[in-house]
Parts: C-alpha cells; sequence; structure tokens
C-alpha cells in the first residue's frame, strides 16, 4: 500500500459554488481553479453547461473553459442534456460529465427527465462522446439514498451503471448526494460494482453525517482509487434537501497522506486556496482538519 496513488478530483469549482449565496464571477472562478492547479490537483470539475436561469452561479462556464491552462489537469464539466454536451463541446472541454440520478423524482427535481430519459440522454452522451473523441464521466447521483424516495436498491443502481457502461462510459461515479451511505453500505455497493465492471470506479460523498471520510476508507478497502471531494467542503445540489457540504479535499488528502498514500498535491498550496475561496465567499470554510492543518503548515 506505500505510496500508492489516490485520484483526487477537485468539484470545488461546480458542486462547491453552485448553491453558494455569494455569485462569483468567471473571473474569480477562474482564479480558484488557478489556485487549485497551483497545489497539484490533478483533476478539477470546472464548471457546468446547465440553465443560468436555473442555476446562476454556473454562468460563464464557455469562458471558463476557453481560459483554462493547457496543463495536465483533467479538467471536466458537468452536461445535463444534449445542450449542454453540444455547448461543452463547442467551448472546447475535453471531458464531460453526466449526471442521471438513480431515482425517478431527483431526476424529475434536477433536470427536469424522468428516470427512464435521463438515462437514455446519459447514453447518448456517452455514445457522442466516443464518436467525437471526449472523454465521459457517468455519475449515478443519489446513489444510496434519495432525499424524495429514500433507500435506493442495489440492483437498480447496477442495472443503471450496466447501461452507462454498455454505452461506453469510461468512468463510473456513484455519488452520495445526500451524505447518507455508511462504511457498510459503501462496501456492499462499491464491491459489487468493483467486481463487475473493468473500468474506472470512483465515488463522491458528502459529509451530512460526519461519515464521508470513513465512507472513503471503506470504499478504498474496497480498491476504489479515485474520489471527488471539494475544498473547504463546500457545496450541495440545490435539488437534494439536507444535504450538507461535499467531503473536504484538505481532510482527504491529509487522510491519504496521514495513512501513507500519495496524491502529488501540495498540502500548503491546498490550504491556501481554501483561504482565498473563504475571502471571496467572505466567510470562514473549511472542512473537519482546516484548523490542525492551518497550524501545521504554520509551524513547518
Ligand atoms: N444549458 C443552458 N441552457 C439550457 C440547457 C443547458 N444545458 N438546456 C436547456 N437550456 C435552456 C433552453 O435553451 C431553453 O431556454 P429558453 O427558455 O431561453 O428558450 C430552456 O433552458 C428550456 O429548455 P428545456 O430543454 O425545456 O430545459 P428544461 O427546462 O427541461 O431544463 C435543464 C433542463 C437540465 C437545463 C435544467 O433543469 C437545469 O439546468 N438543471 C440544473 C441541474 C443542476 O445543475 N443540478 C445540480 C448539479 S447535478
Ligand atoms: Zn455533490
Amino acid at each position: 500500500m506505500k505510496n500508492e496513488f489516490v485520484f483526487i478530483n477537485e468539484v470545488g469549482p461546480r458542486d462547491g459554488l453552485q448553491n453558494q449565496d455569494v455569485h462569483l464571477s468567471k473571473e474569480e472562478r477562474l482564479q480558484i481553479i488557478d489556485s487549485l492547479e497551483e497545489a497539484n490537483l490533478p483533476g478539477i470539475e470546472v464548471a457546468s453547461f446547465v440553465s443560468p436561469k436555473i442555476i446562476p452561479q454556473m454562468k460563464g462556464a464557455k469562458f471558463i473553459v476557453q481560459n483554462l491552462k493547457k496543463s495536465n489537469c483533467d479538467y471536466s464539466v458537468l452536461v445535463p442534456n444534449l445542450q449542454g454536451y453540444q455547448e461543452a463541446k463547442k467551448a472546447g472541454a475535453k471531458t464531460v460529465s453526466v449526471v442521471p440520478a438513480a431515482t425517478e423524482q431527483m431526476n424529475q427535481n434536477n433536470i427536469n427527465m424522468s428516470l427512464d430519459q435521463s438515462i437514455q440522454v446519459a447514453c447518448e452522451i456517452i455514445s457522442l462522446g466516443k464518436r467525437e473523441q471526449i472523454k465521459t464521466r457517468a455519475y449515478i447521483a443519489v446513489a444510496w439514498e434519495c432525499p424524495y424516495e429514500g433507500k435506493v436498491n442495489e440492483n437498480h443502481v447496477l442495472k443503471i451503471a450496466d447501461q452507462l457502461i454498455e454505452a461506453g462510459a469510461e468512468e463510473l461515479i456513484l455519488a452520495d448526494t445526500i451524505g447518507a451511505a455508511n462504511p457498510e453500505s459503501v462496501k456492499s455497493l462499491i464491491s459489487k460494482v468493483i467486481d463487475r465492471y473493468p473500468i474506472q470506479i470512483s465515488a463522491h460523498f458528502h459529509d451530512t453525517r460526519a461519515l464521508a471520510l470513513v465512507n472513503v476508507w471503506s470504499a478504498l478497502n474496497c480498491g476504489v482509487r479515485k474520489f471527488d471531494s471539494c475544498i473547504g467542503g463546500l457545496g450541495g445540489c440545490p435539488f437534494a434537501p439536507g444535504a450538507s457540504g461535499n467531503l473536504a479535499t484538505e481532510d482527504i488528502v491529509s487522510m491519504l497522506h496521514q495513512s501513507g498514500y500519495t496524491t502529488n498535491i501540495k498540502e500548503d498550496k491546498l490550504m491556501k486556496a481554501v483561504k482565498d475561496v473563504s475571502k471571496v465567499l467572505n466567510y470562514e470554510i473549511g472542512g473537519r482538519m482546516t484548523k490542525w492543518l492551518n497550524k501545521k503548515i504554520i509551524n513547518n
């Protein structure tokens, strides 16, 4: 296990900012992406191509994609439908994420589609991406529990995953959108997914019940080596009532480093990025290790 690499995909510029009261300008969001790159994040979800009437916080996705540094970072953008995919492609996005949810009501509320329609649209985008050399990451939102329909059946999630992978998804991300999973339910679902599919599997946890880190540990023990997380523990889906912030990037990075994994992320630069984001949002943000991490950096 020593020095084994774990890929951290930062979702702050999208999941973190999409429900903030303060709406940052596209230039401010680009500045945050720059700070995250300085911290050496290997993947960053930089924006979403969604309706600006519904999520005004994400206005200017095209500008952001067109002004990214040409680095090795795997920049991705969220696309909810074909219109979003076409706009992302036109802007020059190389990796797109599709976000069907596992339940009828979550799809209706989030992207105004039925469950079947959301899977069909996701599969169409994945197939198009394959033809057009655009990498696709396929999420399954509310993979453990839905705020409207309660616990989600594992076989149902596997059936959705089968369709996304059959369409050609290069990565499957199981999302605990409302932070309702626990280490046992994570182990149960992820062990089945890892055995079933020969593609990159990752996980996206929220920290609503303070279980995000231990859920990561459970997924790590099943063999997952890629996780989403969000600087300062910001975020949450505006259409998932009760969900609190994402797992904080500084917490997962610190846990992995303390446990002997590598991420290539520079913790001091990461904490600087947390401070910069606090400044533009005008309130203190941070994960559960923030105080201790700040002290550790000052003492070094
Ligand atoms: N980006 C920008 N605008 C879009 C769009 C997209 N991906 N898809 C549709 N639109 C616009 C259309 O152009 C149309 O605009 P108009 O009223 O000016 O003519 C309007 O939205 C309605 O189009 P329609 O296809 O009927 O979309 P909809 O009303 O069913 O909304 C979504 C569908 C997906 C665009 C909308 O529900 C949405 O943006 N949801 C946000 C989801 C989200 O970000 N959730 C959090 C992260 S998972
Ligand atoms: Zn999330």
